[in-house]
């Protein structure tokens, strides 16, 4: 017995000794064409003793929940990297700086959620293609995943996949550090709006995929973000456009470079339900009803004049109601105003007859005496 487990301890020291020799378990290695494949075997980590010729290493359908640098130790010649399907949901920092000659990475079908700000950090700036489609664990974790695609220099990267993670918006200066990206793919999202300097740093990008999303339109802000990248061409097909005045300018950009997108006669309207499945390029700016919206306008405007006749009249009858309830007082004021005027009236008028007469005005006198 003990000769035994002895014996299996020393094959398993062999095995890490003799690295480039043998095939880890569950792993089919082909020392010919550089590849180690561990496609679904269960495995809950990255397996130890994948031979160093590696070039292409496939460790899929697996259960790894999480990756870190000491996974990847010695295996400078790796230049595509699969993880796909597993359900990693946490990379530390600096996973893949070990992997120097690092081309291909692919993260699909997991579930990121613990994304270290350096987990992408890789020091010899040899990476072209990141696939991260279906790769969150849910759309929060593009706050971490951003951060973490700013702080690695991915200058030389040309491709990015971010398809499939119900992301609704991205981080601004997401980008910003991708001075090289060609594509860009953000299918299958929900991504309600381009705003801001999100595309700030893409000014090479040759393809942009924003169809099946959740744009209604594109604003003057996502315009603005469309002329970042003249070159691009754009797949913008899939998308609930609202034919509403606010998409005028959009059909305009789509009339005059129709060319740039790529999916041009697949843009229709969903809404409103009148022009539901028009085509984008058909809708004129007669239908869009932006002369309705002045009219409503003048509408509101005499809307507001009638309830301000309306108060006006109300204000008015109010005040007379207090008039009524008052009327007595009132009655005895104008009776009392008109007894005193009247009062000072026969005073004023007897007076002046008194003046005006001197015969009179010295029997005044003489009565005053
Ligand atoms: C790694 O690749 C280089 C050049 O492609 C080669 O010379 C070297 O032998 C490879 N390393 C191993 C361990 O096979
Ligand atoms: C960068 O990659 C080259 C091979 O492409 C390698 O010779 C060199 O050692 C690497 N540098 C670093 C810092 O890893
Ligand atoms: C990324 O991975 C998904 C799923 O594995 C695949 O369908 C897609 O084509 C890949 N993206 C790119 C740009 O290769
Ligand atoms: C996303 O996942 C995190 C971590 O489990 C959780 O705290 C958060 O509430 C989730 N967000 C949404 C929008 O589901
Ligand atoms: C779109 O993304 C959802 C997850 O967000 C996924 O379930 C669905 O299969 C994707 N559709 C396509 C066509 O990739
Ligand atoms: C975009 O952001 C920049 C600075 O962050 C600001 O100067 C500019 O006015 C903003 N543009 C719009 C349209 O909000
Ligand atoms: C699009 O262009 C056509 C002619 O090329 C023009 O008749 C039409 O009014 C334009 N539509 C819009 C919304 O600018
Ligand atoms: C819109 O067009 C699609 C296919 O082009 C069709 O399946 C759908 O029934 C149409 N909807 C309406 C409301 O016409």
């Amino acid at each position: 017995m003990l000769v035994f487990v002895l014996r299996v301890a020393f094959a398993l020291l062999c095995v890490h000794a003799t690295r480039s020799a043998l095939c880890p378990a569950g792993c089919e290695c082909s020392e010919a064409a550089h590849t180690v494949k561990c496609v679904s075997k269960d495995l809950q980590d990255i397996p130890t003793g994948i031979p160093a010729y590696t070039r292409n290493l496939f460790i899929t359908g697996n259960h790894i929940r999480r990756i870190g640098p000491e996974c990847f130790k010695g295996l400078d010649n790796v230049t595509t990297l699969s993880l796909s399907n597993n359900r990693i949901s946490e990379v530390e920092s600096h996973t893949f700086s070990s992997l120097r000659n690092l081309r291909s990475l692919d993260l699909s079908s997991n579930q990121l959620v613990l994304i270290h700000p350096e987990a992408f950090t890789m020091h010899n700036h040899t990476l072209r293609e990141l696939n991260f489609s279906r790769a969150l664990y849910n759309h929060s974790s593009v706050t971490n995943l951003a951060t973490a695609l700013r702080w690695s220099s991915l200058d030389t990267l040309l491709g990015l996949d971010l398809s499939s993670n119900g992301l609704i918006f991205l981080p601004p200066h997401m980008f910003f550090h991708m001075s090289s990206l060609r594509r860009l793919h953000l299918a299958n999202n929900s991504i309600v709006a381009i705003t801001n300097e999100t595309l700030l740093g893409l000014e090479h990008l040759e393809e942009l995929d924003l169809s099946h999303n959740a744009l209604k339109t594109f604003n003057k802000e996502g315009l603005m973000e469309l002329e970042r990248i003249p070159k691009a061409k754009l797949h913008l097909g899939q998308n609930p456009y609202t034919c509403t005045c606010g998409i005028e300018s959009f059909i305009t950009l789509l009339n005059t470079s129709w060319d740039r997108v790529v999916d041009v006669e697949h843009l229709v309207c969903v809404f409103p339900v009148e022009l539901r499945n028009i085509s984008l390029l058909l809708v004129r700016k007669m239908v869009l009803g932006c002369h309705h919206v002045e009219e409503s306008n003048n509408l509101a405007l005499q809307t507001s004049y009638v309830f301000l006749g309306i108060v006006l009249g109300f204000v008015g009858l109010m005040f007379l109601f207090v008039l009524y309830l008052n009327r007595k007082g009132i009655k005895k004021r104008i009776y009392e105003m008109r007894d005193t005027c009247r009062e000072m009236w026969e005073g004023y008028h007897y007076r002046y007859e008194i003046d005006s007469d001197p015969r009179l005005s010295q029997l005044s006198t003489s009565a005053d005496v």
